[in-house]
């Protein structure tokens, strides 16, 4: 292990994450009774330019009113390229309660603009002597986030987790896609010509990159990396194979535009009941080793040794969370 040790941001149950317009009130309810295990209130791209301060208005009404019970609360505030951003953030936590949990902060550039956001934040913390400190979630979804999100990751104590936007990635990167997410015909590699002259096509995942650098950079920063919206609601496979190949790449969860995608991305992120089974087995074993002066021992004709412990605990960790 390096001698730099990573801290891991407060651990939270984040397999699906809803986002629910501000300007749509009559959603909020629906949502705080999903299975959802993060909500977020949108005040950015749900919401027209002249519904801004309305949707402001409705969110600030439903933290402090809706009964959310345990799941996670945040609200996505504006660009800090926008007029409305600086109100986002005085409004909210000025007038909203200690209910909200976390701020989403869009189109993350650079690390300072993360560093903007904390100094505003901490400061209506310490004014208002707000009790629980909020986290930030951020959203990497420009190609200007994506050169700098190894200094993004560590901007903040308040760092939570990083998400993949493909929708404005794919705009702000210029990519042939009018998709949100997904695979895409056109990324394929064809494969020489079998003796006979046929040709196969094998489709690629034009995500992968941008995904397996998000993660990187999260995970060695303690944080949560979590992939954003896949368009197509009506397309539960596309949505699952999307879902199963970020979580493949150590993405923790999915988002959900849709209600529907809420039971999907819960359904890939938990882990397996085997996988679980094995976990705390592999736990008990290393425990019966370690009476014994033992490094590594066999489980199931394999190997396992420290390295184990700690993947075990923390699939283990995760289950206990799930089932509380
Ligand atoms: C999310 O905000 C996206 O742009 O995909
Ligand atoms: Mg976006």
């Amino acid at each position: 292990m390096s001698f730099t040790i990573v801290e891991q941001a407060p651990a939270r149950l984040n397999r699906s994450e809803l986002a629910v317009p501000g300007s749509s009130p009559q959603l909020f309810e629906k949502a705080a009774k999903s299975a959802v295990d993060v909500v977020f209130l949108d005040l950015e791209d749900a919401v027209s330019p002249d519904k801004k301060d309305e949707a402001r208005k409705n969110v600030i009404q439903a933290i402090n009113d809706i009964d959310w019970g345990s799941k996670t609360l945040s609200v996505r505030i504006n660009g800090l390229d926008t007029q409305y951003m600086y109100r986002d953030v005085v409004d909210v936590l000025e007038q909203a309660g200690d209910r909200l949990d976390l701020i989403m902060i869009p189109k993350v550039g650079t690390a300072a603009d993360v560093y903007a956001v904390d100094m505003l934040v901490t400061q209506i913390e310490q004014a208002k002597g707000r009790k629980k400190r909020i986290g930030f979630e951020l959203i990497i979804e420009t190609a200007l986030g994506m050169a700098n999100i190894h200094e993004i990751a560590k901007a903040s104590k308040r760092n939570e987790s990083l998400h993949f936007g493909v929708a404005d990635y794919s705009a702000s990167t210029r990519a042939r896609t009018t998709v949100i997410g997904g695979p895409n015909p056109d990324y394929v590699v064809l494969t020489d010509k079998a003796e006979d002259g046929t040709r196969q096509v094998h489709w690629g995942d034009m995500w992968h990159y941008a995904i397996a650098r998000m993660v990187v950079a999260a995970r060695a920063n303690g944080l949560r990396p979590v992939d954003g919206p896949f368009g197509d609601f009506g397309d539960a496979d596309g949505y699952r194979a999307q879902a199963r190949r970020a979580a493949v790449l150590g993405c923790e969860g999915k988002w959900a535009i849709h209600p529907s995608q809420i039971a999907l991305a819960n359904e890939v992120f938990t882990p397996p009941a085997k996988e679980i089974e094995r976990a705390r087995r592999i736990l008990q074993a290393m425990e019966q080793a370690k009476r014994e002066g033992k490094g590594a021992v066999s489980l199931d004709g394999r190997l396992i040794d420290i390295a184990s412990i700690r993947q075990a605990e923390a699939l283990v960790a995760t289950a206990d969370r799930i089932a509380q």
